[in-house]
């Protein structure tokens, strides 16, 4: 869930605040990006050089570098907006004060209030003040903003009492944001087939034959399928990619006919199917046994058609399954894309050309049209696989209700 996230943490003046360090390296160990910003009360609590080492990020907790000649400025819209996730914790009650009325006076307060993604709050405070008519009202003041509360624990507290209000353990931190961003997460509960790469098909015990696909667009389709919280068992031709992301279940294949076993097999249990590969539409009738050798006179290969995967899973679908193909065109492409939805019965085509040298294979970005069976289209500009892939999520979702 954490996997490429930007997770903004924002530490508040409170004994808690040492704590961070732990939460910043279970952070990073979950696969997010970090930027710390600090109250300026919090560095009393904790040294920024720890955590800008852990975070690998340098940590702001004023609006200019003031040791810096020329006074840097910190961009606190920039930062604010850069995040997918803000964390508050330790937050104070005066801290949370100021927040529950947009008060400004701090550089943590202003990226606060220009960040515009999820906020999860972790208070921290002594006994009685977590227990005021006022605190309470200020957390429902952060919880009415759609901010999620992790409520602090019960125990021995600073002050030598015991009672509510230590900040919850960076463990149960990392639990309670997880599980909230999996129920909010747009593909949650979903099972997605994606099949990716290229396929090989064995001539002898040394040769193939195969194409340029490099699986980048396969692979991001999964990794966004996976952080927008679906279980996406991925097909994989022989690609140099792989994935850590928990949610991505990866069945390496080499040749059509495994990848269509495969394929088939996991459809059974899918809800959609991306069927991005680039799969050898023939194979040789025959795989030599042994190295075929130099003859002196020219070679032929009988070539015999290999199952079209797509075709098969277009005629298997159910009312409720979806099933996307791509198709990459050199010419009369827009025609050919429609064929193609047509007879292969799916209920998308992702459209794109191998004719320049940014789109298609083995690139690092691509543009394609989408087109639905209902004739509608939409063209997304030239951008990274890794973006594009979002973007087809979101509009696949738009058509398709996922919950
Ligand atoms: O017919 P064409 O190969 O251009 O169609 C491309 C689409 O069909 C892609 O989604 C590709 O994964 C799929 N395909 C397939 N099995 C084949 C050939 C293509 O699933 N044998």
């Amino acid at each position: 869930m954490f996997s490429g996230k930007k997770v903004l943490l924002g530490v508040t003046g409170g004994i808690a605040a040492y704590k961070t360090t732990y939460l910043v390296r279970l952070l990073i160990k979950a696969g997010a990006e970090v930027r710390v910003v600090l109250s300026p009360a919090a560095r009393d609590f904790v040294s920024p050089l720890s955590l800008a080492t852990l975070s690998k990020n340098p940590v702001y907790w004023e609006y200019y570098d003031k040791d810096s000649e020329n006074g840097l400025w910190h961009n606190h819209v920039e930062l604010g907006l850069w995040a997918d996730l803000m964390i508050l914790a330790p937050l104070t009650a005066n801290s949370m004060a100021k927040i529950a009325h947009g008060q400004s006076d701090n550089f943590l307060m202003a990226v606060y209030l220009s960040a515009k993604c999820p906020v999860f709050f972790a208070p921290a405070m002594d006994l009685d003040m977590y227990k005021h008519p006022a605190t309470k009202a200020n957390m429902e003041s952060l919880q009415s903003f759609g901010h999620y509360l992790i409520p602090a624990e019960s125990g021995e507290l600073a002050s030598g009492l015991e009672g509510k209000g230590r900040m919850a353990e960076p463990e149960t931190i990392m639990a309670k944001i997880e599980a909230q961003l999996k129920e909010n997460a747009p593909l949650n509960g979903k099972r997605i087939l994606i099949n990716a790469g290229p396929t090989y098909e064995p001539i002898d015990p040394v040769r193939f034959i195969g194409n340029r696909s490099s699986g980048k667009m396969g692979m991001a389709l999964a990794e966004a399928a996976a952080n927008y919280g679906a279980s996406v068992h991925l097909v994989l031709g022989p690609s140099a990619l792989d994935t850590q992301n928990p949610n991505i279940k990866v069945e390496r294949v080499e040749t059509t006919r495994e990848m269509f076993e495969a394929s088939r097999a996991a459809f059974e249990h899918a809800d959609w199917a991306i069927l991005s590969a680039a799969v050898s539409d023939y194979r040789p009738k025959e795989t030599a046994n042994q190295k075929i050798k130099k003859s002196g006179s020219s070679l032929s290969l009988d070539l015999v058609e290999n199952p079209d995967i797509l075709k098969h899973l277009g005629g298997m679908k159910t009312e409720e399954q979806v099933v996307v193909g791509f198709a990459l065109e050199t010419e009369n492409a827009e025609a050919n894309a429609l064929k193609k939805l047509d007879t292969k019965n799916c209920d998308w085509i992702v459209l794109n050309q191998a004719d320049d040298s940014a789109r298609g294979f083995g690139h690092d970005t691509n543009e394609v049209l989408l087109i639905k069976r209902s004739g509608e289209k939409e063209k997304l500009e030239l951008k990274p696989k890794k973006q594009l892939a979002y973007e087809i999520l979101d509009r696949l979702l738009k058509h398709h209700s996922a919950k």
